[in-house]
């Protein structure tokens, strides 16, 4: 068996299937760049026949990444397999995902077929793949909740059509670990072409065991590919996060006796550049990646690490990217200074206008701040003034004014396309006020299900606030992210961000649904 473990991210597939996290197709190709840089080995894009959108992401991403494998999930029929190919045509190395439901539950309740209908409909989705590309990985959805003899009997069946990876979801997040590595063992014991494959585990995080659960699936059941997302993004209680992973894996190489492609370094900026894109912001004491996981704030603890480093450390922070957070730019900076720091971040934007308009950001950012860091570049990159996606409403200006004992007023200028609209209202608070300002013109009918402000960089009042909003309408759940160095208008520019995303009206089929 392989000592190589294979590390599988589904962030811009199964994370962005979290309500709110939907990324544009240039969000997507920028984290894309970052997992390449990262050396993930298998990227899942997206979802190709869901929407055109995301049929549009998993191909600019096949067109532009040349060293890792690009992967597009598709449903078990020959419409979602043929749209999953002709959009990764121009990947270097390409790979369909295909999957059908295995559970009794979900045969009976969701797809209404029968186990027979299952068995058929998984071995022909697997034949007409594997004549449209080499690399096929195939699913069970629902697989840790199947009848394994079943799934002995569709397993051994796929994988004689062809399959090259076979994957065992816990896709509701209920398995315990030392159970979720005997299933896999027992499967890989049972069917007799299992060393024809490699064996991947794709674990979600309802019980909290994602992590845990994907590594006896890798040590007591012999997988070789873990499926997880940056940050542990995905619906729910999210995925397996890959830094957890990647990190327990290098760290315990006495007991796991795997390698990793992974280039550690990165782990942190892949894990801001997903939390400032999607506005999920990181736990302060998550593990690896949150702002707190190397702070060391007991006196004795910090008497140890200063003594001798490995008294309470097991990792070094900047083997994980930490010390990647530094001071990049300022207010002398020319162009190309910022257009080189924009190329080692691994932005590219599409023409000399829009670094125009980004440098334009940057200068106005930097005469209001005077330390830029990586973090203010990605924030600033993605905001919708530079990248014009989906650009309905864009703010002008804003006023407010509030005193201790007076109700707070703000008043707003936006454009909505080529109309002009400029409002005032009052509020419990200046951002209140401001929203409201916006929402007097606008009448979205949207709820606010979700307000939150962070610090871009950590620690000081003099970081760029940066604001996520999280609008529902009719069903459909969308995220805006501002960031500026006044909270007022960064909370203003993610409003307007959330209601261009609704006004962009891209609709998508659920994987799971
Ligand atoms: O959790 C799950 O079952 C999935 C499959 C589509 C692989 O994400
Ligand atoms: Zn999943």
């Amino acid at each position: 068996m392989s000592d190589q473990l294979i590390i599988f991210d589904t962030t811009l597939r199964d994370g962005e299937q979290s309500p709110g996290a939907s990324m544009t197709r240039e969000e997507k190709l920028r984290i894309a760049r970052q997992l390449e840089r990262l050396r993930v080995d298998v990227i899942e894009a997206g979802f190709a026949a869901s929407s055109n959108g995301d049929f549009e992401a998993v191909r600019a991403i096949a067109d532009a990444i040349r060293e890792t494998c690009v992967c597009s999930l598709a449903r078990a029929n020959d419409r979602d397999i043929s749209r999953a190919a002709e959009a990764l045509k121009g990947a270097a190395r390409a790979r369909i995902h295909t999957f059908i439901a295995t559970s009794e539950l979900h045969m009976e309740k969701k797809l209404r077929m029968t186990r027979d209908q299952v068995f058929e409909q998984a071995r022909q989705a697997v034949r007409f793949a594997r004549n449209l590309c080499a690399d096929i990985e195939f699913s069970p959805e629902d697989g840790y909740r199947s009848d394994p003899d079943f799934l002995c009997r569709v397993l051994e069946a796929v994988i004689a059509e062809g399959a090259t990876t076979i994957n065992i979801p816990d896709t509701v997040g209920y398995a315990v670990p030392e159970l979720y590595g005997e299933f896999i063992r027992s499967l890989r014991e049972r069917i007799p072409n299992a060393d024809k494959v490699v064996w991947s585990v794709h674990c979600h995080n309802d019980l909290g065991m994602a992590v845990a659960n994907s590594l006896a699936g890798v040590k007591i059941g012999g997988a070789r590919q873990v499926e997880c997302t940056i940050n542990g993004l995905g619906e729910r209680a999210g995925n397996c996060a890959l830094e957890e992973v990647v990190m327990a894996v290098r760290t315990r190489r006495d007991y796991f006796g795997l390698s990793l492609n992974i280039d550690t370094t990165q782990i942190v900026p892949a894990s801001r550049m997903v939390s400032q894109t999607t506005g999920f912001v990181v736990q302060p004491n998550k593990a690896v990646v949150g702002a707190n996981a190397f702070a060391h704030a007991s006196g004795i603890h910090q008497d140890g690490v200063l003594k001798a480093r490995d008294t309470y450390e097991i990792m070094r922070a900047e083997d994980v990217g930490w010390a990647a957070n530094k001071i990049v730019l300022g207010k002398l900076s020319g162009r190309n200074a910022f257009k080189q720091r924009l190329q080692e971040l691994g932005i590219q934007l599409e023409s000399e206008g829009d670094i125009n308009a980004a440098f334009a950001r940057f200068k106005d950012l930097a005469d209001r701040k005077s330390e830029i860091f990586d973090e203010d570049i990605i924030a600033l990159i993605g905001d919708e003034s530079v990248t014009h996606e989906h650009e309905h409403y864009r703010l002008l200006a804003l006023s407010q004014h509030s005193e201790t004992g007076e109700r707070p007023q703000a008043a707003v200028t936006f454009s909505a396309g080529d109309i002009e609209y400029s409002a005032s209202s009052d509020g419990n608070g200046p951002v209140d006020a401001s929203l409201k300002a916006i929402e007097s013109k606008v009448r979205s009918g949207a709820e606010m299900m979700l307000y939150s402000v962070n610090a871009i960089t950590s620690g000081s009042t003099e970081s760029q606030g940066e604001v996520t909003v999280r609008l529902q309408r009719g069903g459909r759940v969308v995220n805006g992210i501002g960031a500026d160095p006044d909270i007022v208008v960064a909370s203003a520019k993610a409003y307007l961000s959330a209601l261009n995303k609704l006004h962009s009206n891209a609709e998508r089929v659920a994987a799971q649904g």
